[in-house]
């Protein structure tokens, strides 16, 4: 640039170089450069290393602005602010793997233990030494140190295997009971770095999974009782990625977080966060941080999605990490509208509003505009309601998205309707959200009277005593990506959760309130619950493997009704193995092991090659000719899986291996249970003489063609008396 040669021409030139660097940057974006396992020479370094890859790239010395994070620790490469043409470049170079663009995902956002059986006292043993010894990861919105939850009463110092840091920012201590925290967010003058969490839903995720005991907490006296994380002995390490000024979590900064958690040492990482349908694994930041987390030995448990109940939505879709769907418990929330006949109608949400049960006017959102047309003042759109027609009624709105807008125009209170009302949401004012049936009901009365009155009451709690049934909005399968592998595996509690919560977040949108423990609902309150439970095993069992763990877990999860729910369709592309059941998880008598070199060869059958391949496992690493040859169906999964045609009659095997850690002399015999699918076990008798020992059998199924978007399933159990091994087996035609 020219020396200016006045104080204006330097604001001018200021101006200038401003406006270039705007536009320069709206032809560049953030990729991930992703370069697989670290060289093992001790003199590599990989920032450096870095550095002038890009340096030679751009042409210019200076990478400022450009570099926007190193990945180092457990795997190499980087993300960087690039254009279409340095993009191109870098991903032909020799020492990139690929280069693909950094997406913004989306976090899928006390009872529940008891529900799950892991109560307080007798049922549950306990191992608070070992459970000491473990540390979660928890990669989500950052934490509110301060809480209750994490305070470090009665808790020694970090294991010593934990080689994490605290880098929370200014005003951020952890202590003995969370011992990391490190922040991946952008920097900006309005959100400074911290680990803080102003969203809430880290707080919440992490109190879920290793939160303490702490008691007679609840929401405004709603759900009072103990929240209680799975291992509440356990240790805590934040990594944040999502900010609420930024609204959304970035991929680069998640891989960031699994370079840093996997060489911190975690024992296991749970993580809340995805995209709204599956992605191929080499575009997937938690698919491609998963895997090195598995190949050293932790465990990574990924939300299936909040994209339910349309199928074909479940976005965590590699078989290396543990998908959890959402289901409801045994307790809900409802709220009661009074009409002035005296008619009742029950709806949900969790309302803490007391109104005292006084009678207000009712209004519908159709008749209380003057700006917008029928259609948009029914649904109380934005910018619809006039504060002269609702001011000090109840307005009745066609969804439940903005009830915030008749509350903004003076409004007491809302009714609205919707299709998913099988869980309760907090609202910033008396909302009571009810069935299309219970809100034409109120609608009818309203046109029977000339002033329609009604009041909304305080939400009350019911307990059913029914089975669990998947909510509305967890993701199904089947899986898009990976036709044979069954998505999601497992489900549990996901609605109405109480944990702890950060005050510095709205406990909803529009709310003025500040709370520590809030009611939240999605498959990213049921992941948690399932890292709790995985935690809980591995203190029983230190040295089993992600797959072992896995395993357990799925194949001693309570079996679902499908017929359970008459508003929801259930099936296994929707709760997988079924409901997890942490004491039984315990003692699972067989387990089917999938280490490294079994997913290589998957992906190997899946046609990875050379680079892609090394995409994923980071390692170069060839396919041999046997591996090229292995169906996806044959990893040694817990569940078995398979997609035929829709009209043609199938024979489909699936090869299986299991282990023995039940008793060294045990006999399993082989059941298959129901009779939709025809099912041949061979050898249908497993004998071992020692623990550890390895036994093979081939399932192999057959039937005419089940349809078009049909599924047909079954489930193989072998059993010894004592254990019960249980894998569901599906069989269907594309969706
Ligand atoms: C530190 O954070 C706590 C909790 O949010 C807050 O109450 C306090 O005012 C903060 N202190 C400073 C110096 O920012
Ligand atoms: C919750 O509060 C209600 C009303 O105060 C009380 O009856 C109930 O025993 C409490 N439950 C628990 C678990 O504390
Ligand atoms: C209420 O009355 C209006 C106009 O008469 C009619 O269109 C509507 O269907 C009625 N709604 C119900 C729920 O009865
Ligand atoms: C499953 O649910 C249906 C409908 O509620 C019920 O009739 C059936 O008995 C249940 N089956 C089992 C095995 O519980
Ligand atoms: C992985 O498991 C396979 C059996 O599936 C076994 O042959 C192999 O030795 C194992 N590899 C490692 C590194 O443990
Ligand atoms: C892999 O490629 C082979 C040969 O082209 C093909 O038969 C097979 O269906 C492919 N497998 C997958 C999973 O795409
Ligand atoms: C295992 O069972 C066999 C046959 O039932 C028996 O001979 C042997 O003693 C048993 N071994 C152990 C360690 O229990």
């Amino acid at each position: 640039m020219a020396k200016p040669a006045c104080s204006y021409c330097l604001l001018f030139a200021l101006l200038v170089s401003f406006a270039s660097a705007a536009k320069d940057d709206q032809d560049k974006q953030v990729y991930i450069v992703y370069m697989g396992a670290l060289p093992a020479r001790v003199d590599y370094m990989p920032m450096s290393h870095h550095t002038s890859l890009l340096q030679e790239v751009i042409g210019e010395s200076s990478i400022e602005n450009r570099l926007v994070r190193s990945y180092k620790r457990s795997f190499n490469g980087f993300a960087a602010r690039l254009t279409e043409s340095e993009r191109e470049i870098l991903a032909n170079m020799e020492d990139v793997v690929s280069v693909f663009p950094s997406k913004k995902l989306k976090l899928q956002t006390t009872m529940s233990w008891d529900f799950m059986g892991l109560k307080e006292g007798k049922r549950a043993k306990r191992n608070p030494s070992i459970e000491s010894n473990t540390i979660i990861g928890v990669i989500d919105s950052g934490i509110y140190p301060e809480s209750e939850s994490f305070s470090d009463k009665g808790f020694g110092p970090p294991p010593k295997k934990w080689k994490g840091v605290c880098e929370g920012g200014t005003n951020f201590s952890c202590n003995n009971k969370l011992i990391g925290a490190r922040s991946y967010t952008p920097k900006t003058n309005e959100f400074p770095h911290s680990a803080r969490d102003n969203m809430g839903h880290g707080t919440h995720t992490a109190s879920t999974a290793a939160g303490n005991a702490v008691k007679d907490v609840s929401f405004y006296g709603l759900g009072n009782g103990t929240a209680r994380g799975g291992v509440p002995a356990a240790r805590i390490a934040v990594y944040k990625v999502c900010e609420a000024g930024f609204e959304g979590c970035t991929g680069d900064g998640i891989l960031s977080a699994y370079d840093d958690a996997i060489a911190d040492n975690v024992d296991l990482i749970t993580i809340s966060i995805g995209g709204d349908t599956g992605q191929p694994f080499e575009v997937d930041p938690t698919a491609i941080g998963a895997f090195h987390a598995m190949a050293k030995g932790i465990l990574t448990l990924n939300s299936a999605g909040n994209s339910g109940p349309e199928s074909s939505t479940v976005s965590s879709i590699a078989p290396w990490i543990f998908t959890v769907a959402a289901s409801n418990t045994n307790r809900g929330f409802v709220t009661k509208v009074v009409l002035g006949d005296g008619k009742t109608v029950v709806g949900r949400s969790v309302n803490s509003f007391d109104l005292k049960g006084t009678k207000y006017p009712l209004v519908y959102g159709e008749s209380a505009t003057r700006s917008c047309d029928a259609d948009s003042a029914r649904f109380c759109s934005p910018g619809c309601l006039d504060s002269k027609l609702v001011k000090g009624k109840i307005v009745l709105c066609d969804s439940a998205e903005h009830p915030d807008e008749a509350q903004a125009m003076g409004a007491i209170a809302s009714i609205t309707k919707s299709s998913k009302a099988d869980f309760a949401t907090i609202f910033s004012f008396s909302v009571s959200v009810l069935s299309e049936d219970d809100y034409n009901t109120v609608l009818s009365y309203m046109n029977s009277t000339k002033n329609p009155k009604a009041a909304v009451l305080k939400s009350g709690t019911t307990f059913k005593q029914t089975a669990p049934v998947i909510a509305s909005y967890s993701s199904r399968g089947p899986n898009t990506i990976i036709p044979d592998i069954l998505k999601p595996d497992i489900t549990a509690p996901g609605s109405e959760i109480l944990a702890a919560y950060s005050p510095d977040a709205p406990p909803s949108k529009s709310d003025t309130r500040h709370v520590k423990y809030s009611l939240l609902t999605g498959t990213s309150m049921s992941c948690p619950h399932v890292a709790g439970v995985a935690a809980y095993l591995k203190t029983f069992h230190p040295r089993w493997s992600p797959s072992m763990i896995q395993s357990a877990i799925m194949t001693t999860a309570w079996p679902m009704n499908a017929s359970a729910s008459p508003i929801n369709e259930m099936d296994e592309f929707a709760y997988g193995a079924g409901h997890v059941d942490p004491i039984s998880a315990i003692h699972p008598g067989l387990v089917y092991e999938a280490n490294k070199s079994d997913h290589i060869a998957f992906l190997c059958g899946l046609n990875y090659t050379g680079k892609n391949l090394k995409l994923i496992s980071g390692d170069s690493v060839s396919c041999t000719k046997e591996q090229t040859k292995s169906l996806p169906r044959n990893l040694n999964y817990p569940s078995m899986t398979a997609q035929v045609s829709a009209t043609k009659p199938f024979k489909v095997a699936f090869r299986r291996t299991v282990t023995n850690v039940g008793m060294s002399n045990s006999t399993y015999k082989a059941k298959v249970v129901g009779t939709k699918l025809k099912a041949k076990v061979v050898p249908g008798v497993l004998s071992f003489k020692s623990l550890h020992e390895k036994k093979s059998f081939t399932v192999t199924v057959s039937g005419k063609g089940p349809g078009a978007e049909k599924l047909v399933s079954t489930h193989l159990i072998w059993s010894d008396g004592f254990h019960s091994v249980r894998s569901p087996i599906v069989v269907y035609a594309s969706y």
